[in-house]
């Protein structure tokens, strides 16, 4: 498949804008609540956000100018007056009322009563908490990035974290299970990722150094069966096993592919050893 190269001095900003949301994605959505210096909340989504440090926690996302003039956004005037902001995730639960809040209130509207969330007093900042995120963050202003002047310029908003605030049930055995949280995230154009249920999935982490794919026998990096997970999955092995010890069982196949397809079921069932006895036979056959 050919590949389609564009440079960003042929785009407009709307253009680019375009392409990076879809195929930045899916990114997290932070439901930003900040208040003016007169005191009127407000309260608008960003996926222009993520985590960038744990010590001391930081958190970035970016209001940026409005595309169609380069006008700034209320959220970002709140927060450079008051130096401070509140984020809160958006879980599948919230999101039309989200998508409510995204819409271009005049100023001095409170989002709030607009979308129905509900606002709840913050312990560090004049911000209100969002009453039915699952996990929020109350934030200090570090730093403000500006990313040029334009229209769609970036205006990236970096915070200290004074305090997280996580409902009770998404903790399960010590950590935030993505099912309880049931997170949405923002893809390209109106599109959306549910992070739960069967769109969820763990990967364990390579224990110590794995041998790596260069370390695979060339004749199953040939072959048309397995796949670029599956010889992902070979090469994180913490060992490369003495593939001319391992011994036929009665019922294996003997032809090359027949055994690359026992080598990806075994790999699928999680049986790292039977897929390495299988390469043992696949360099014999
Ligand atoms: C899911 C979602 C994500 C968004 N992400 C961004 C973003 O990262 N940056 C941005 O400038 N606008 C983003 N927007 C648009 C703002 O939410 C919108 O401009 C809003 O009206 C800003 O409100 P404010 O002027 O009250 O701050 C997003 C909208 C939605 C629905």
């Amino acid at each position: 498949m050919s590949h389609r190269t564009i440079l960003p001095s042929d785009l407009g900003p709307t253009e680019a804008n375009a392409l990076l949301c879809g195929g930045v994605a899916p990114r997290p959505i932070a439901l930003a609540s900040t208040i003016s210096a007169a005191g009127v909340r407000n309260l608008s989504p960003f996926s222009f956000f993520n985590a960038f440090g744990s010590n001391p926690p930081t958190v970035a996302f970016a209001p940026n100018r409005r595309g169609r003039d380069g006008t700034v956004k209320h959220t970002y005037l709140n927060a450079v007056a008051t130096d401070e902001f509140v984020i809160a995730a958006v879980s599948h639960a919230m999101l039309q009322q989200m998508n409510v809040a995204s819409a271009e209130w005049p100023d001095g509207v409170d989002e709030f009563p607009k979308c129905g969330l509900t606002p709840v007093p913050a312990l560090f900042v004049e911000s209100a908490l969002v009453g039915e995120s699952p996990f929020q963050m109350e934030c200090r202003l570090k730093q403000v990035v500006e990313l040029g002047s334009g229209p769609g310029s970036g205006l990236m908003l970096i915070g200290e974290v004074l305090a997280f605030h996580v409902r009770e049930d998404c903790f399960v055995d010590g950590i935030l299970h993505p099912d309880a949280l049931d997170l949405v995230g923002r893809n390209g154009g109106a599109f959306y990722t549910r992070a739960s249920g069967p769109a969820v999935f763990q990967v364990p982490k390579p224990g110590g150094r794995p041998i790596g794919y260069d370390a695979l026998p060339e004749a199953l990096k040939q072959s048309r069966i397995l796949t670029g997970n599956d010889l992902g999955l070979l090469a994180n092995s913490p060992v490369l096993p003495d593939l001319s010890a391992m011994v036929r069982e009665p019922g294996d196949p003997v032809a090359p592919a027949g055994l690359d397809h026992v080598i990806r079921r075994a790999l699928a069932a999680g049986d790292l050893n039977e897929a390495w006895r299988l390469v043992g036979l696949r360099m014999k056959a």
